[in-house]
């Protein structure tokens, strides 16, 4: 644990360095730090969340509403050269499901992923109905997902599945996928166990795009919905946004096709207030409606607070 902690705030400082002002960190991360904290300083009543673990550099979970876009500072990144410029991706012909199962292997075997991906760990691949009206893009796999090769398998993903089930649909009847399709790492002193995740880096992001589009592609939904952030931001564009509350709620446009952002499931698992599950509700309502899907009254007040 201490040697993953240090891996962390070095990852931390040099993130400092080149200018990132926050970082997105999963649930289970925090919850290491809340440990680590917990033992080492009994006595503070801080929480962990709200003490910068480098200093000068607040540390974030995904998707809160008020999460600066880690691009706040484009091009002062330097290159990583472990990545080559995106790929262009060639569908075959063939039916959908030719041309998805194409397209995954294309993607489970690409050089790039597969580099980036820990010995015993997959490159993680989008799941889903091939006629989806509805396609959820996320963020980039976690712990979970690297391990079982499925996004939104972990809390988030569980979540994901019950927001699904409210809006009256099966997780088999959508296509679910990811803007990235490794998780992004962060080094790890001895090579171990990866305990946090970070936001992918523009470059990290424009090099899967191409996959996901694919995907678009293939599946042709009717409509798009981004979680998060970071999702946001892959989508319209590194820049196009500072704050979440900008661009959410409202409708957009990706390779055609409309697209709607709201909160990644992990705000919710955060802050499991009415209040911020009628926020994201509210998001899906206006997808419901624009899928011309039955909407019940029950439905239309879910978490309205009474
Ligand atoms: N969060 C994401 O954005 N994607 C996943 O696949 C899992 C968690």
């Amino acid at each position: 644990m201490q040697a993953s902690l240090i891996a962390l705030a070095t990852e931390l400082k040099r993130l400092k360095a080149a200018g990132v002002k926050s970082v997105s960190v999963s649930e289970e991360s925090l919850d290491a730090l809340r440990r680590v904290i917990a033992t080492r300083n009994s006595v503070s009543t801080k929480s962990a969340t709200d003490r910068p673990v480098v200093p000068g550099l607040m540390v974030q979970s995904p998707a809160a509403p008020k999460l600066v876009a880690a691009a706040a500072a484009p091009g002062v990144v330097k290159a990583d050269a472990s990545i080559p410029p995106p790929p262009v991706i060639v569908l075959p012909s063939g039916d959908k499901a030719a041309r998805w199962a194409a397209l995954r292997e294309r993607v489970l075997t690409d050089a790039t992923c597969r580099a980036h991906v820990r010995t015993g760990k997959q490159v993680v691949f989008g799941v889903g109905h091939l006629d989806a009206q509805i396609m959820f893009v996320g963020e980039a796999p976690g712990a979970e997902e690297e391990v079982q090769g499925e996004p939104f398998v972990g809390p988030a993903g569980q979540l994901l599945t019950r927001m699904i089930a409210g809006m009256g649909l099966q997780r088999s009847e959508v296509y679910i996928g990811n803007i990235m399709n490794w998780r992004p790492e962060i080094p790890t002193a001895s090579g171990g166990a990866q305990y946090g995740n970070r936001p992918p880096t523009e470059q990290e992001m424009s090099y899967c795009l191409p996959f996901l589009r694919a995907q678009i592609e293939v599946v042709a939904p009717a409509l798009l919905v981004a979680l998060g952030a970071t999702a946001a931001q892959g989508l319209l564009g590194f820049g196009k946004f500072r704050a979440l509350g900008e661009v959410r709620g409202q409708w957009h446009e990706f390779a055609g096709k409309p697209l709607m952002v709201t909160y990644h499931p992990s705000y919710i698992l955060r802050n499991p207030t009415n209040r911020s599950k009628r926020l994201i509700w509210e998001d899906l309502l206006k997808v419901m409606e624009r899928a011309g899907r039955p909407i019940s009254s029950k439905q239309r007040d879910y978490f309205l607070e009474k």
